[in-house]
């Protein structure tokens, strides 16, 4: 504790020659847990240059030398996965058996990752000139997937090990180096994380975890020139990355404000199941949790009912003791989230259970009658507070979840599956649910947001297929 963890370059363990370091935060201590290496501008550059020089020889390695690799890291990881796990608890403040369950989905997605790669890069195209008006067959072409070069990867601190390798997995395999800027909660836990790629015996320099205060080294990474592509999960900050990055591929994950849609005929034990859950698993701090319900008034009780006794048994308390609800992440989380409520309250909203925070720690809170010129109507709190609204028809359900700017997911509880295909079309999101709650996973579904949560599409095989570009060779037959 309180010891100064160094940072991975030119696969050695180093420390910053800034002789400064950032302090991680337990979220449910409130005290200074863990320290990491400030870096610098000087060696940022430094990292990039190896990372180039890595790569190189790495899109030569033959592919299913990269997927053993993989393979390597993938059982290494698994293997760590208690360690990992506890700074998972320390840092996040993710319950413990959560935090064990990131770092095993962790391993499996390495290792998908490794098959999938050989598979999806084993095959190329060939094509024939003829079949374009005014061509004879005199041109065959030749098409495969080279890698873009180096691949700078930005996880969120609520998946700083699981949304590290859904970047770095698919970057190595199709014969990128990578540099990974964990967020700084969840540092520590991504640090270790690395090692095990360093353990399983990666090339020099191919990969690097840079840490640091994002007003030193942000910018200075996301404009990098030498920075071939970014794939970046988070906030706002994302938004800004993409205005100011070059003229290279981007893969975005922002925030969400997924919808759940009740209609009268749902089953309402499922939905109420899935509400909870989707609505208060890691206290909310989800990209995909549900953050708003808009249920039919007719079933509206009923529902509300449900959903606050099942509130009623969410434990609550450190995550060391594997509580369903813990702290958030930091004070000013915490203090976003109360401002929230308390602009709700104030404008008239049902506040189901007694409002009640300690340190960090907020008790989870449903939100009844909330109506649209409520802030958490439209703002996505990430922390364990659910707002419901009521809706009288299909139509003003979907249309509040289309006038919001982010398209992440929504879900919508129905028994009718012709209803149901009509309401997901209808929603403006990249994903809907039909009788279940938002969800990435499995990690090798297609995942993607529209509007403001998000640029291209994740999922294994789409990670791949970005972080990748088309060569062709044309043959000239005479
Ligand atoms: O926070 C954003 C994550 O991509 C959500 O992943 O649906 O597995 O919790 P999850």
């Amino acid at each position: 504790e309180n010891s100064v963890y160094k940072f991975y370059s030119e696969s050695e363990w180093r420390k910053s020659s800034s002789g400064k370091s950032v302090p991680i935060i337990n979220p449910t201590t409130r005290q200074t847990h863990f320290r990491v290496q400030a870096c610098t501008q000087d060696e940022v550059n430094k990292i990039i240059e190896t990372a180039k020089t890595a790569q190189k020889l790495w899109a030569k390695t033959p592919l299913w030398k990269r997927a053993e690799l993989l393979h390597k890291a993938a059982a290494v990881l698994k293997e760590q996965k208690v360690p990992i796990a506890e700074c998972l608890v320390k840092e996040i403040a993710k319950p413990a058996k959560d935090a064990v369950t990131e770092v095993v989905r962790s391993g499996d997605l390495v290792s998908y990752c490794a098959e999938e790669g050989v598979r999806i890069l084993g095959e190329g195209k060939f094509l024939v000139s003829d079949s374009f008006p005014g061509n004879e067959r005199t041109k065959y072409c030749l098409t495969s997937k080279i890698p873009l070069g180096v691949v700078l990867a930005i996880p969120p601190f609520n998946y700083p090990v699981n949304l590290a390798v859904s970047k770095i997995a698919p970057a190595l395999i199709a014969g990128n180096s990578l540099v990974l800027k964990p967020p700084t909660q969840g540092a520590v836990a991504a640090l270790h994380m690395v090692h095990c790629f360093h353990l399983a015996g990666f090339p020099k320099g191919l990969i690097s975890c840079v840490t640091g205060k994002g007003s030193e080294i942000g910018d200075f990474l996301t404009m990098h020139p030498g920075v071939n592509c970014i794939s970046f999960t988070g906030g706002d900050t994302g938004i800004a990355i993409s205005k100011k990055a070059g003229m290279i591929p981007l893969q975005m994950e922002l925030g969400g404000k997924d919808a759940c849609i009740v209609l009268e005929d749902a089953d309402l034990d499922l939905a109420t199941a899935n509400i909870v859950k989707g609505g208060f698993s890691y206290s909310g701090q989800r990209c995909t949790a549900v953050k708003v319900v808009l249920v039919m008034e007719s079933v509206a009780d009923t529902l509300v009912e449900k959903v606050k006794a099942k509130v009623a048994k969410l434990t609550v308390g450190p995550p060391e003791d594997d509580c369903d609800i813990t702290p958030v992440v930091t004070e000013s989380s915490a203090n976003f989230i109360e401002g929230l409520v308390m602009d709700a309250k104030q404008k008239g909203a049902t506040i189901c259970q007694e409002y009640k925070r300690e340190g960090n720690l907020i008790w989870p809170l449903l939100l009844d009658h909330v109506r649209p010129d409520m802030r958490i109507a439209w703002e996505e709190p990430f922390g364990p507070v659910l707002p419901v609204i009521r809706i009288n028809s299909v139509e003003e359900g979907v249309h509040h979840c289309n006038a919001s700017n982010f398209g992440l997911q929504g879900s919508v509880f129905t028994r009718d599956i012709n209803k149901a295909i009509l309401i997901s079309d209808a929603m403006e999101t990249g994903t809907i649910q039909i009788n279940s709650a938002p969800a990435r996973g499995p990690d090798h579904f297609p995942f993607q947001g529209l509007k403001d949560s998000g640029i291209g599409s994740q999922g294994i095989t789409n990670s791949i297929n970005m972080m990748t570009k088309i060569k062709s060779t044309v043959i000239n037959l005479p």
